[in-house]
C-alpha cells in the first residue's frame, strides 16, 4: 500500500478482489487516514462489513483503536507495523558515491520485456521467501499465495511502467531490485519493494541499489524519497540509517477475521519461528 494512499482522510474502505482471489477468502481494506474518527460510526462501519477479512491500516498512534477493534465481534489478528523513512533530495545532483566494480542499476526500460518480467518474478521470489509481510499473521491465509501476491505486485509495476523497475546487476548478472511510484504531487518518489537475492546480500551493495533510486527520484524533480517495511526488519532499516534516510511515521495493521471461519479452520500446527535475537 502506497504512502499515498495511508493520506486519503477519514475512512476509507476498499473490496479486494485481488486478495479475494488470490487467498479464497472475501477480503475488504479499511484504512483510517488523517482527521477526527467517531469511534461509534467506525464500529458500525466494520459490524457492516460481510467480507470474511477486514485488513485495516491506520496510524499506529492511535492506540484506541484496539479497543473498537475488540468490541465488533470479529477476531482480532495483530499483523505487525510498518515503519516509513525518507530521504529528502536535493534539487542539484548531488555528487553520489561510485558504485563497486561491475555493480549497475538499469531500468527495466532498457532491457528485454519477457527477459525482465521472469527476472522480477525470480528476484521477488528469492528475496522476499523470507520477509515477515502482515499476511503471516492470519492462519488461514496461505504464505506461498502471499509471496506469489508480492511477485505480482511487481510485475504489473513492471507493465505500468517499465521505467519505474530497477534491477541492480553484478558484472551483468542481475542480483536485486526496486519497484518504484511517483507521488500524486510528484514531490516524492516511492520505493514499493526493494530487495536483493540471497546470496548478494551482506556485501553492502543495497546502497548502490538506493543510489540508483535516489538518481532517479532527482532526474524526475523529487524532493522526497519515501520507503516502508515491517518494524521488525531491524535489517533493512541499518541500511537506510547508513544511506541517511530517517524514519517518519508508523502504520498499524490488524486483520479482523470473521471469528467462526478462524475457529472451523483445521488447527494446523503452527510453524512458531524465532526471528529476533530472543524469544
Ligand atoms: C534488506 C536487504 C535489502 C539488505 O541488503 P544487504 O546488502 O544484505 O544489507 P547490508 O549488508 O548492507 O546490511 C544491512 C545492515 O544489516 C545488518 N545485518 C545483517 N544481517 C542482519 C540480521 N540478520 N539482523 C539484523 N541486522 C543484520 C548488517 O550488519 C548491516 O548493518 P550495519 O550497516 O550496521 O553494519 C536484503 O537483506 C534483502 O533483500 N532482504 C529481503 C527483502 C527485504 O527485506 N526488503 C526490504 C523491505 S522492502
Amino acid at each position: 500500500m502506497s504512502w499515498d494512499q495511508l493520506l486519503e482522510p477519514g475512512v476509507v474502505v476498499r473490496d479486494s478482489p485481488l486478495e479475494t482471489e488470490r487467498f479464497g477468502y472475501s477480503t475488504t481494506r479499511l484504512t483510517i487516514g488523517p482527521g477526527p474518527v467517531d469511534a461509534g460510526r467506525l464500529l458500525a462501519t466494520i459490524e457492516g462489513l460481510a467480507a470474511d477479512l477486514v485488513v485495516v491500516r491506520y496510524d499506529a498512534a492511535r492506540l484506541e483503536l484496539a479497543g473498537v477493534f475488540a468490541r465488533s465481534g470479529r477476531a482480532v489478528l495483530p499483523a505487525g507495523a510498518l515503519t516509513y523513512w525518507e530521504k529528502p533530495l536535493a534539487v542539484a545532483e548531488p555528487s553520489r558515491p561510485t558504485p563497486p566494480p561491475g555493480i549497475e542499476v538499469l531500468t527495466a526500460d532498457t532491457m528485454d520485456a519477457e527477459v525482465v518480467s521472469a527476472l522480477v518474478q525470480e528476484i521477488v521470489r528469492a528475496s522476499f521467501q523470507d520477509y515477515g509481510n502482515h499476511y503471516l499473521a492470519n492462519p488461514l491465509l496461505d504464505p506461498s499465495a502471499a509471496l506469489a501476491g508480492y511477485q505480482d505486485w511487481a510485475v504489473r509495476s513492471l507493465h505500468a511502467n517499465p521505467g519505474n523497475v530497477l534491477v541492480l546487476t553484478d558484472r551483468r548478472e542481475p542480483i536485486g531490485l526496486a519497484t518504484l511510484e511517483s507521488g500524486a504531487d510528484a514531490g516524492h518518489l516511492e520505493i514499493l519493494l526493494a530487495g536483493l537475492v540471497p546470496a548478494a546480500q551482506g556485501r553492502r551493495l543495497y546502497g548502490s541499489l538506493l543510489d540508483g533510486c535516489e538518481r532517479l527520484a532527482a532526474a524526475r524533480g523529487a524532493r522526497r524519497m519515501v520507503i516502508s517495511t515491517q518494524v521488525h526488519n531491524v535489517r533493512v532499516q541499518r541500511a537506510w540509517a547508513r544511506q541517511g534516510l530517517r524514519p517518519f511515521a508508523a502504520i498499524e495493521t490488524v486483520h479482523l477475521l470473521d471469528r467462526a471461519l478462524l475457529l472451523a479452520s483445521p488447527g494446523k500446527a503452527t510453524d512458531v519461528r524465532c526471528r529476533g535475537v530472543t524469544c
